[in-house]
């Protein structure tokens, strides 16, 4: 298949290109370099041994948009482009909104010109807002999102379903992402945050190098085995391979699908803290700090589905993610 990846410099995007090129698909990376650098393209190529086309064009620039489908007859899109910082959405509500909506209304528009109607998109598990229990499984209805990103995304699968319902020739899988972690073991992609993470996995690592004094626990009175907050931790690897099997969807003409995926397991806070100071061999200082506005209590999902439709299942351990994110902290370093 011949496949445009949006958003293909960035954490999960790169992961991605990797295993779709492993399974020999044609891949050609856009990305606008807001919160990526162009260095993963001669990565990628490492790891894979093959060249891969990027050009530096924003979702939102209609004409080189088109300029680039009239050159190219893409299969399907893989759209991973967005902002993603919870806090910074609160604080650049319109910013979000134009360049997540905006930028992926002027995508479709442009993929349905050139008669692209395959279509696989990076939504969240933030879409089911503060769940009734856990495990989450895709029946569950949405929820309220806690912050302007979380809405672009419940926004967006909103469109999405709107415009298969209009025109069922859209083949369309919204995949529903939990918390992705962990990095290529190669060492040579990773997730790489600007400033302050707002995430815990990259925070326990620039700990763990010393760029950091102290991981701040956010609140340890949650009703949850030891009191801090349960996630449903994936391996971006694993995240990434479920972008190839989605890609059954399209290659059967499945209409719109709606997918889980995470690993079904949720850990705690200290769960991971833990583990990482055992596989890594090392001591992550912390304090326990009053609980984050919008956090809730626990999250994981049911990843049943995804196994049954997709033959798709996470592999990878929680030691893993926390070796394999530690690895590629170092490797940033040196
Ligand atoms: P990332 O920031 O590493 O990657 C996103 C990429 O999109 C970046 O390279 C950025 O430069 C690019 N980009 C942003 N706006 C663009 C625009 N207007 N035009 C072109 N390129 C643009 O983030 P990620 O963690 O790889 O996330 C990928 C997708 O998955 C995002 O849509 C994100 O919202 C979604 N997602 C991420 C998580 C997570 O925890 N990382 C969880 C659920 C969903
Ligand atoms: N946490 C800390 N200290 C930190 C950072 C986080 O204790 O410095 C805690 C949080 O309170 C939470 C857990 O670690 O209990 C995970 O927090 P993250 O910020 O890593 O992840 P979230 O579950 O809050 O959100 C992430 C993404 C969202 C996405 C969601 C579901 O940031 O964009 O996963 O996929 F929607």
């Amino acid at each position: 298949m011949k496949i445009l990846v949006t958003g293909g410099t960035g954490f999960i995007g790169s992961h991605t290109v990797v295993e779709l090129l492993d399974q020999n698909n044609d891949v050609v990376i856009i990305d606008n370099l807001c919160n990526s650098s162009e260095s993963v393209i001669k990565n990628i190529e490492k790891i894979s041994g093959k060249k891969v086309p990027f050009f530096n064009i924003d979702i939102r620039d209609k004409k080189a948009l088109e300029e680039l489908c009239t050159k190219n007859k893409f299969d399907c899109c893989i759209h991973f482009a967005g902002l993603k910082a919870v806090g910074e959405s609160c604080q650049k509500p319109l910013e979000y909104y134009d360049n997540n909506i905006n930028g992926t209304l002027v995508l479709l528009e442009v993929l349905k010109k050139y008669n692209c109607h395959n279509f696989v998109f990076s939504s969240s598990a933030t879409v089911y807002g503060s769940p009734k229990s856990n495990p989450i499984d895709e029946t569950f209805p949405k929820g309220t999102c806690t912050n302007p990103y979380g809405w672009t995304k419940s926004m967006i699968e909103q469109i999405l379903i709107d415009l298969h319902n209009a025109n069922p020739d859209w083949n369309i899988a919204l995949l529903r992402y939990f918390n992705p972690i962990g990095a290529h073991k190669s060492g040579l992609i990773g997730e790489n945050p600007n400033g302050i993470p707002n995430n815990l996995m990259p925070y326990i690592t620039q700990v763990a190098v010393g760029q950091r004094k102290e991981l701040n626990v956010f609140g340890n009175d949650y009703d949850t085995p030891d009191g801090t907050g349960v996630r449903d931790y994936i391996h971006v690897v694993d995240l990434a391979k479920g972008h190839v099997k989605a890609l059954k969807v399209i290659k059967e003409k499945q209409g719109l699908k709606i997918y889980n995926l995470g690993t079904g397991h949720g850990y705690s806070v200290m769960q991971v803290l833990k583990t990482f100071e055992k596989v890594n061999n090392i001591k992550i200082p912390y304090k326990i700090k009053p609980r984050r506005p919008g956090d809730i209590a626990a999250c994981y999902a049911n990843p049943q589905k995804a196994l049954k439709e997709l033959g798709w299942k996470a592999q990878y351990t929680l030691e893993d993610m926390c070796r394999d994110s530690y690895n590629w902290e170092i490797h940033k370093k040196n």
